[in-house]
């Protein structure tokens, strides 16, 4: 063997050596990949003894391609092994993970989203008004959702536009106002429900609109129920939900499914001024008559309102969207 080659040889005991001592300290991917670079990287130790190949006799050159190999090896199977373990758990070091001593990681606790926070609030203050809560299906039916509702045939709110279709002729409800016709369906007066849940529309998603959203929706039918109880629940509830102070206005509006209906606006402040929060009016006769209820003898109110829109306006939220993109730095604000 020649004195050069009995030289690299010996190099390479040294530098196998030296790995171990650079791989015994290392304990993040970072430092894996430092170490990668160092020995088998373009630039690294190992390539540059495969270069110093060129200075042996031909014959001697496999050897010292042999060792080389064995040393990339096992290089390489060091380093992957690291790799998986940092990956797996982060940059830890063992002594520390097992010291039971330590105290224990803190996980955060998540919160419910703002918009389950509103809808819980006014469910809350509906409930100490004596308003039950009734559910009703996601998926409706035309029936439900529109015509049970007195909404005429051609009715804009009908187009295929603005509705999320399925088939069997079903669809993605728009509004949570079929569940006052099934809970008519299954009970006599006195009704007196709300109906909390999520609503679907064509909507593309803008400052202002989401395809899904929530609503509340009111129902009270007795003997004897007038306008007056409708505007007392209503101001009584937009106190309790925005402050005693609040400023409430009724102004005449029309729905298919109340005669007269009103929308209630809030008043904020000069900025803002009167805002609508939620539609309203008494239960049309048509309505009544339709689910088998005399609108001879029983009269009633209905309303409804947008979960988000109210959240907005109570947390000067300016992006609908922010509620369902999941930006904790969004979430954590409640
Ligand atoms: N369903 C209506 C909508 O989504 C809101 C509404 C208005 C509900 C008046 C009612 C009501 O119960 O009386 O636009």
């Amino acid at each position: 063997m020649s004195a050069a080659l009995t030289e690299i040889l010996e190099k390479l005991k040294a530098e196998r050596v030296a790995f171990g001592g650079d791989v015994s300290t290392l304990t993040d991917l970072d430092a894996v990949e430092d170490v990668r670079v160092k020995y088998l990287g373009r630039k690294g130790s190992i390539s540059a003894y495969f270069k110093s190949m060129g200075t042996l006799a031909a014959e001697e050159r496999p050897q010292l391609g042999g060792e080389l190999n064995l040393l990339k090896e096992h290089i390489q199977q060091e380093l992957d092994g690291l790799r998986s373990k940092f990956a797996g758990n982060g940059a830890c070091d063992d002594s520390l993970q097992h010291d039971l001593t330590l105290p224990g990681t803190a996980h955060e606790l998540g919160h419910r989203n703002p918009i389950m926070q509103v809808l819980d609030e006014v469910k809350a203050i509906l409930a100490t008004m004596g308003f039950d809560v009734a559910t009703g299906p996601l998926v409706e039916t035309a029936y439900y959702n529109f015509q049970a509702l007195n909404f005429p045939a051609d009715h804009p709110a009908m187009d295929l536009q603005d509705s999320l279709h399925l088939d069997h002729g079903l669809l993605l409800r728009t509004h949570t106002s079929p569940v006052q016709i099934r809970t008519m369906e299954k009970s006599q007066p006195p009704i007196r429900i709300i109906a909390p849940g999520r609503c679907f529309r064509k909507d593309t998603p803008d400052a202002t609109h989401t395809p899904e959203f929530h609503q509340v929706e009111g129902l009270a039918i007795a003997e004897g129920i007038s306008l007056a109880h409708l505007k007392g629940t209503l101001v009584a509830f937009a106190r309790r939900l925005f402050g005693k102070q609040t400023k409430v206005r009724f102004r005449p509006s029309f729905f298919p499914f109340t005669e007269p209906s009103a929308e209630m606006d809030v008043y904020f402040d000069e900025k803002l001024g009167w805002l609508e929060i939620l539609g309203s009016g008494m239960v049309d006769p048509n309505v009544l008559e339709g689910v088998g209820i005399d609108s001879e003898k029983y009269t009633g109110y209905a309303f409804g309102m947008g979960i988000e829109r109210i959240a907005m306006l109570k947390y000067k939220i300016d992006d609908i969207r922010h509620f369902y993109e999941n930006d904790i730095r969004f979430l954590n604000q409640f």
